[in-house]
């Protein structure tokens, strides 16, 4: 896995494990083991898909499946695309790490429409692309809507609120090739 794709998928976990404890600690019920390990694999296919153009979200939860991992496979297969949006009910693992995703621009947290101008500018060639990238970006605008709903901070606090040292550390980990010390 390419470098900065491992440090993308260490923050969107932060992201991801963060907006959990706090929708945890409004009583709202989440596999936090699962959320934890789709987070961390959710681009597992990502760096072989820029050489072979395999849609990795499909890819990356057929290794899941394979490797016996079916309940993660569902979280990385719609961690682009949820497979249905729901205004109602609480907040699901699959949304959760799904809007994670969109909340991290390469090793940064940012807001998402710092993100959705990135993915335009890099995927956004013609104008059928844009207007399914604009579709998909409607659907996380209500998605973040409907996890700050049951929150008491805003979106714009998330970055603040992220460990970065601890981050860092981890990636650091990572690139010296060793056991990384996770410790979530
Ligand atoms: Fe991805």
């Amino acid at each position: 896995m390419m470098e900065h794709i491992v440090a993308h998928s260490l923050l969107v976990c932060r992201v991801a494990l963060l907006l959990t404890d706090r929708l945890h600690a409004h009583d709202i019920p989440l596999n936090r083991d699962l959320i934890r390990a789709g987070a961390l694999l959710h681009d597992i296919t990502k760096t072989r898909s820029i050489k072979t153009g395999e849609m990795h979200t499909e890819t990356g939860a057929e290794v899941l499946i394979r490797e016996g991992y079916p309940e993660v496979a569902d979280l990385v297969r719609q961690h682009v695309r949820l497979d249905v949006s729901t205004e109602n009910g609480t907040p699901t693992e699959a949304e959760v790490v799904n809007y994670a995703d969109k909340r991290v621009l390469h090793d940064q947290v940012a807001l998402m429409t710092d993100r959705l101008g990135y993915i335009l500018e890099r995927y956004g060639a013609t104008s059928e692309y844009r207007a399914r990238i604009q579709e998909t970006w409607k659907r996380a605008e209500e998605l973040e809507e409907k996890i700050f709903r049951y929150l008491d901070i805003s979106p714009d606090q998330v970055a603040e609120l992220i460990p970065l040292e601890q981050a860092r550390g981890e990636l650091a980990d990572f690139q010296k090739w060793m056991r990384p010390k996770v410790d979530y």
